[in-house]
């Protein structure tokens, strides 16, 4: 019988020994953990699809916020649902609307404790549920929708935001929201951009999350899941526009383009695992046929490898105070 000389099974062999040699690490000051506001309910509304995530009041959204500061995560990533919708979303141009309440509600509990980040994006405020305005004829009309763009994250910075987060995939969104941000003297509020978002099948309980009135999709906007080299273009593109981080979404059916985007530039990458990421581990795990938390650690923990530096993650308060 031969034996092995080299035994990797060594460096195995008890917690502590697996614990030193860990490469990656899983850090709630990497976590951000995205938060839904309803305008007009009185309770909070929970999410069906997504077990343990619910729409908030502005009160219980302050309360989520300062506790996720308390468990240490980076920021809060926030979501905001209108009563009323139009074609035009205007209720995003509200200052008083329910997402520019909320940034400040958030802000003033949480101030520097944890990061503010909020949502620049129509689909939310639009009765079509498109993430912009539309021509006459149903286009997403790119242009007019980054003025509008523009306009919601020079509210949300005057609000408290410290990071907004452009999510529409429309082209010269970055460039016009830091023009827009610097001249409204906002030069300090950075811009997580949604760099490569994929249209995806994944988004599927955040639509109800948010109550989205979408029919068809959004296929002439996000990417095709079959690109990666397109994915490495609109990095490049929003990073030439000023973008300080750029985020991948979703994250698990996406690792290599996280990989890629990891390799080809220098500032920090973000991933978003997304609402079906969670939904599908949630629901597993509710019928037994997983085993809950290792199976989001697992999850989280590949993310991290494939490079992202932080992750916006459902999860994010639950890992942190389970690390706690
Ligand atoms: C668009 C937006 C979406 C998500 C975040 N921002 C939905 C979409 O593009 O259809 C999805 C997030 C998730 O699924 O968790 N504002």
């Amino acid at each position: 019988m031969t034996v092995p000389i080299v035994r990797p099974r060594r460096l195995r062999s008890t917690p502590v020994m697996r614990a030193m040699l860990a490469e990656t690490t899983l850090e709630p000051r990497q976590l951000v953990l995205p938060l839904f506001v309803a305008e007009g309910i009185r309770e909070p509304r929970p999410i069906s699809s997504m077990p343990g995530v619910v729409q908030h009041t502005l009160d219980t959204l302050g309360k989520a916020a300062v506790q996720a500061a308390d468990a240490g995560l980076a920021g809060v990533m926030l979501f905001g649902i209108p009563e009323t919708r139009d074609a035009a979303g205007s209720q995003a141009l509200n200052p008083d609307g329910i997402l520019n309440r909320a940034i400040a509600a958030v802000r003033s509990e949480v101030g520097n404790d944890c990061l503010v980040m909020s949502d620049v994006c129509l689909d939310e405020f639009t009765d079509h549920g498109h993430c912009g305005v539309l021509t006459p004829s149903g286009l997403v009309d790119n242009d007019a929708t980054v003025q509008i763009y523009a306009e919601m994250a020079v509210m949300h910075a005057a609000a408290g935001a410290h990071l907004v987060g452009p999510s529409g995939m429309m082209d010269g969104q970055v460039g016009a929201i830091r023009r827009a941000l610097d001249g409204a003297g906002a030069q300090d509020v950075a811009i997580l951009a949604y760099a490569a978002k994929y249209a995806s099948a994944f988004y599927g309980p955040f639509r109800e999350a948010v109550a989205s009135p979408l029919t068809g999709d959004r296929k002439t906007y996000q990417q095709d899941p079959a690109n990666v080299r397109e994915a490495l273009r609109e990095v490049e593109l929003d990073v030439a526009q000023g973008a300080d981080v750029v985020m991948v979404k979703p994250a698990l059916a996406y690792l290599d383009v996280i990989r890629a985007v990891r390799e080809a530039v220098n500032v920090p990458v973000a991933a978003y695992n997304v609402s079906g990421e969670y939904a599908m581990v949630e629901a597993a795990a509710s019928q037994g046929w997983i085993s809950r938390e290792p199976a989001i650690n697992e999850a989280l923990i590949s993310i991290r490898r494939a490079g992202a530096d932080l992750i916006l993650s459902y999860w994010a308060l639950d890992v942190a105070l389970r690390q706690a």
